[in-house]
């Protein structure tokens, strides 16, 4: 745990035999810091309205932290307007907007759509429901033995039929930082959209989506400090405009007739029903923690981390650390195997010794059976964890293997 931020974490705080904990599972969900759980509980204590909905005071407060919580989003990403920025109930739930209301809609027989192996269940199934209903085709772009994406596999797998790109900026399996930039560059002039999972992203690093020109990006809130409960669906203007809402009901409305109904301006048409307020707040709360460190200095710090973490676990040779072997290809992800003992059986060892790290296919299983495994141990970083939380997890592998040794 980084001493700095000991204070503001309250959960990592907690000891387990004896032992402070070393929240390793940030890849996961993050901790959340005292200003976000802070400014939850202020909210329900001097705001709670339903917003958009009441002239009184409550009401209009509720309203004016759910806007700001947008805008709030829309600068951090550097959207151009902040009625390009949706919420929805997480990331998942935006991959499914875009893919129901984009896909359903505007992809067509014979069309290809074009997503990574490495793709989490959540940028993938929907993908395979669109490619099915609509005779579609679905293609892999496979990731090579140190878990990248070549330029030759993304130009052979991107062709003129090519019609949607969706990959993960970070992967949550491998910890590969994929060119989204020139992904979407290549994609573009086949005519093709982008769509980038910011999921393991956004919270580590800055992620400008006018400089990576990505026509939808996805956050999940609960990455990033922010409560459960909230996701965005960042897409350009032009793009959302055309697509028709997914959820029908109250607050997405214009007008409504006995046998029809126009439909609100974005954001709000793909916004219906009352909406998770609360967790706005702890997002916009979220983002300004993060923007004061800078996420300059978060990227690097994770950057140092993680060095330090393979330097430590490729001296192991009964160790395997899968992805990229530079750190400047990598995310805060590390996943690994130690020989002879099965993931699920680390992480229960592990936590044990008060680590807390994620084993099984990590929501990828294609990729999974691609790489001929079932399953992987992983440790993933965020700003709060410091040396001592590696050095936790290399002591932890290093006694595992150890206890496993009667049985070799
Ligand atoms: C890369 C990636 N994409 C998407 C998701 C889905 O996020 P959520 O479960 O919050 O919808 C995750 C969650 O683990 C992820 O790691």
């Amino acid at each position: 745990m980084n001493r700095d931020y000991l204070k503001d974490f309250p959960t990592l705080n907690r000891e387990k035999n004896g032992k402070r904990i070393a929240y390793l599972d940030s890849a996961a969900t993050t901790q959340k810091p005292i200003a976000v759980i802070e400014a939850i509980k202020d909210y329900y204590e001097k705001i709670n309205a339903n917003p958009h909905r009441g002239a009184y005071e409550l009401s209009v407060l509720a309203t004016e932290a759910y806007d700001e919580a947008r805008e709030k989003v829309r600068k951090f990403i550097n959207a151009e307007g902040s009625e390009e920025i949706i919420f929805t109930k997480n990331a998942t739930e935006a991959f499914n907007l875009v893919a129901m209301s984009y896909g359903m809609n505007f992809i067509n027989e014979g069309d290809e759509i074009v997503i990574s192996i490495a793709e989490h269940h959540s940028n993938l199934i929907p993908w395979q429901q669109v490619a099915r209903a609509k005779g579609a085709i679905l293609k892999y772009m496979y990731t090579n033995e140190n878990g990248e994406l070549t330029e030759e596999e993304i130009k052979s797998k991107i062709t003129d039929k090519t019609k949607i790109v969706a990959v993960t900026q970070v992967s949550n399996a491998l910890g590969t930082i994929n060119p989204v930039k020139e992904i979407a560059e290549y994609a573009h002039s086949k005519g093709a959209i982008v769509i980038v999972d910011g999921a393991q992203s956004v919270p580590h690093m800055k992620v400008d989506v006018r400089d990576i020109n990505a026509d939808f990006l996805i956050i999940a809130g609960h990455k990033l400090l922010a409560p459960m409960g909230i996701g965005v669906l960042y897409g350009k203007k032009d793009l959302l405009e055309k697509m028709p809402p997914l959820m029908f009901g109250g607050d997405m409305v214009e007008y409504v007739y006995e046998q029809e109904t126009t439909f609100n301006v974005l954001p709000y048409k793909f916004e219906a029903g009352t909406q998770n307020v609360e967790a706005a707040v702890g997002l916009s709360k979220a983002i300004d923690y993060l923007n004061e460190i800078g996420m300059e200095n978060i990227e690097k710090y994770e950057k140092e981390l993680v060095s330090y973490a393979l330097d430590k676990m490729n001296k192991l040779e009964y160790v395997k650390v899968y992805g990229p072997k530079e750190v400047e290809k990598r995310g805060g992800v590390i996943s690994f195997q130690i020989e002879g003992v099965h993931p699920h059986d680390v992480a229960s060892i592990f936590d044990t010794f008060g680590v807390c790290i994620r084993a099984g296919n990590h929501c990828a299983q294609p990729l999974m059976r691609y790489m001929g495994i079932n399953a992987t141990s992983r440790a993933s970083i965020y700003l709060y964890n410091d040396k001592e939380d590696v050095d936790r997890l290399v002591e932890a592998i290093e006694k595992t293997y150890e206890m496993f040794s009667k049985w070799r």
